[in-house]
């Protein structure tokens, strides 16, 4: 049964599953953290899960870790379809922590099949942010970002509004959608009233 709390409605957008299925709460504690590069999942993700006491897993961190080379090496020897394997593998080891938060990368829900397996093993909860105040964001840390690197201010942005035209589809298949302010205590508030209301 899905559960509502008075107050937080405009806060967080509960969406409804496809397909009419309902979302068991008291069995699904995994919490996958979804959205865009840059959007906070792995800073706020730490966070959150230092406050509740849980395991916290960042499939980046653990691509880094267990390929001993970081994610740009990745993609400039390997190529990004290798690193697409991998991330997936990773994600699929988050099995082994049943009540925890788990960030992804901002491409991962659109492989491999990702989105429907994540569904299928916790609560999706998108990170949502206003789309002009997450451009102003990534064109300043757009360096620190493979697919963003390479390219001027006016074609990483090109290819922000491209990405995100493809991949808002699979974000919002999630099961909760917190609207992102841009403020990281803010936004961390809402992340911890959306866990408060989800275990
Ligand atoms: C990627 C996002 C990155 C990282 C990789 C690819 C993407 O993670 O997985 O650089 O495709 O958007 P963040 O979302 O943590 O930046």
């Amino acid at each position: 049964m899905r559960r509502q709390i008075p107050g937080t409605i405009n806060l967080v957008k509960l969406k409804n599953e496809p397909h009419g299925k309902s979302i068991n709460f008291e069995a699904d504690m995994r919490i996958y953290l979804l959205g865009f590069m840059g959007s906070g999942k792995s800073t706020l993700g730490q966070r959150i899960a230092g406050a509740f006491h849980v395991p916290f897993f960042d499939t980046d961190n653990v691509v880094e870790a267990q390929s001993g080379m970081t994610i740009p090496e990745i993609f400039s020897v390997y190529g990004e379809e290798y690193f697409r394997h991998l991330e997936a593998d990773i994600l699929r080891q988050t099995n082994f922590y049943p009540k925890s938060i788990n960030s992804t990368g901002g491409g991962l829900p659109c492989f491999e099949h990702n989105m429907d397996w994540m569904k299928e093993s916790g609560i999706t909860v998108y990170l949502q942010w206003p789309d002009d105040l997450l451009r102003q964001h990534l064109l300043q840390i757009r360096q620190t970002r493979p697919l963003l690197s390479q390219f001027t201010e006016s074609e990483a942005g090109m290819k922000i509004s491209d990405l995100l035209t493809y991949r808002k589809p699979f974000y919002e298949q999630s099961a909760i959608t917190i609207e992102m302010t841009g403020n990281i205590d803010s936004d961390y508030n809402l992340l911890e009233k959306t866990c408060k209301y989800i275990w």
